[in-house]
């Protein structure tokens, strides 16, 4: 008997993954959405008593999206009396100047930043019954409350993220969803990788990013993960629209 259900996109590494395999819980049908596939994850839920499905999927292309999204609620089980959807997917790139941007890369941010999110959210509201405890994460940033040169996309786009989550809540103040966009901290994953392996013309910041690995700073993958599954389950969760982890 599927009790919970939960949908977590970008579950192949990083926070994501973390995520997942803290999510496999007995009761629990877990959907995850990325182009890569975990390779522990199955194992992982069939372990702990956990129904998981996953879907191969490109967020950067909104039509493929859609699809996916539509047709992955529609074979849900009925009878959950919890959903949970937790939009995690998120690329950094591109990391450059405006000056040098281009029609691609910016395309593909705003595609799996925003959009993504957005269609799948539009699908929750649409299958999820209303009966029951729903429930929206959006995985944010504090970049998109502070501006960083060489991210003007990616601060763009958690803007846009946390814009989306407030209007989303205005709108469903009397419908019974809870939506949240939430800031996890600075977390060890590839993305972090990624952003230090940037050049200093492209991104001036990276020498503190490279200072915070060599600190120790980055908070470990499983105790944000863990943290953001209790947060969900919170019975103020949606109170704070905008919120960050390092607060609970
Ligand atoms: N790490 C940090 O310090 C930090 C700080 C603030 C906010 N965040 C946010 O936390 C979230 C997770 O970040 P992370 O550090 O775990 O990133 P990550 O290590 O780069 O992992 C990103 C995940 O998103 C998925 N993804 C990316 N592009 C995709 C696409 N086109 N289609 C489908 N899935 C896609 C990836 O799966 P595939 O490549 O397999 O598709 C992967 O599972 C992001 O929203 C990020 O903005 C992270």
């Amino acid at each position: 008997m599927i009790d919970a259900i939960v949908i977590l996109s970008g579950a192949s590494r990083g926070l994501g993954a973390a995520l997942a395999l803290a999510a496999c819980r007995p009761g629990t049908l877990l959907v995850t959405l990325s182009r890569g596939e975990h390779p522990l994850l199955a194992q992982h839920a069939r372990r702990h008593g956990c129904e998981h499905r996953h879907y191969a999927v490109d967020l950067a292309d909104p039509v493929q999206t859609e699809t996916v999204a539509r047709g992955l609620f529609a074979d849900l089980p009925d009878g959950a009396g919890r959903y949970r959807l937790i939009n995690n997917a998120g690329t950094v790139e591109p990391i450059a100047q405006a000056a040098v941007l281009d029609a691609a890369a910016v395309a593909h941010a705003l595609h799996v930043n925003v959009a993504a999110a957005m269609l799948l959210t539009a699908a929750f509201l649409g299958a999820a019954p209303a009966a029951a405890d729903r429930r929206v994460l959006n995985i944010s940033s504090g970049a998109g409350q502070q501006p960083m040169a060489g991210w003007s996309v990616y601060c763009a786009t958690k803007a846009a993220l946390d814009m989306y989550t407030r209007t989303v809540r205005l709108e469903q103040q009397a419908g019974g969803l809870r939506i949240a966009a939430l800031s996890p901290g600075v977390i060890d994953t590839p993305m972090q990788a990624r952003i230090r392996a940037t050049l200093p013309d492209a991104f001036p910041a990276v020498e503190d990013f490279k200072t915070l690995h060599r600190s120790g700073q980055l908070a470990a993958p499983a105790d944000v993960a863990a943290r953001i599954l209790d947060y969900l389950e919170r019975d103020d969760f949606g109170q704070n629209e905008l919120d960050d982890i390092r607060q609970y």
